[in-house]
């Protein structure tokens, strides 16, 4: 299945994922971590990132949509499912695929930080360059992009092209 041009190739993604894995290893040296992944577009950053950190790590999903229309987030985010797992305490890293506007990430931070965790850091694979980003802090960021609209390797348009190997940007005549 072909999606407009490669933006980000396997290979680059998967040493940007091994570097960034092994930098949390450091910085969390002697803790364990909770890693959350926010379904649907992390899982496949989050399971890639995973075998890059040695650490005793457990693992949590939460599933979030964000009204909008399908390439442009309103920022009302509903939350589809929780974590399973109490977070009081401990250290978390959420795992995203991608901040655009970061409403859905600033507003899933401001939720989880009121669980009162140890800590709460983001990792995600892109930064999209966005004028209308509200601040959020990424301590993981793999790749800063433009303003154009991606799939693969998790991200979608309508539910499709998740399982791309690469990120890929959508040209008009694909859609
Ligand atoms: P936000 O604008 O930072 O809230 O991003 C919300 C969500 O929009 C992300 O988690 C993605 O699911 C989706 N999204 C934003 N930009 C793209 C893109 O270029 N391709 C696919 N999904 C995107
Ligand atoms: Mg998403």
């Amino acid at each position: 299945m072909e999606a407009g041009r490669v933006l980000i190739g396997e290979e680059e993604i998967a040493a940007r994922l091994r570097e960034m894995g092994e930098q949390i290893t450091r910085d969390y040296e002697g803790e364990a971590l909770l890693v959350v992944g926010v379904l649907r577009g992390a899982f496949m950053v989050m399971a890639d990132l995973a075998r890059h950190i040695r650490l005793p790590v457990e693992f949590d999903f939460m599933a979030v949509s964000s009204y909008g229309s399908a390439t442009k987030t309103s920022g009302v985010v509903r939350i589809l499912k929780d974590l399973d797992e109490e977070i009081a305490g401990r250290h978390v890293l959420l795992v995203e695929d991608i901040v655009d506007s970061g409403l859905t990430i600033d507003y899933l931070l401001k939720t989880l930080r009121l669980r009162r965790p140890a800590s709460i850091e983001l990792a995600t694979l892109l930064v999209k360059e966005n004028m209308q980003r509200v601040p959020v802090e990424v301590r993981y960021a793999g790749f800063e992009i433009g303003p154009e609209f991606v799939v693969g390797y998790g991200l979608d348009f309508d539910q499709l092209y998740r399982n791309l190997p690469y990120i890929g940007v959508l040209e008009q005549h694909s859609l």
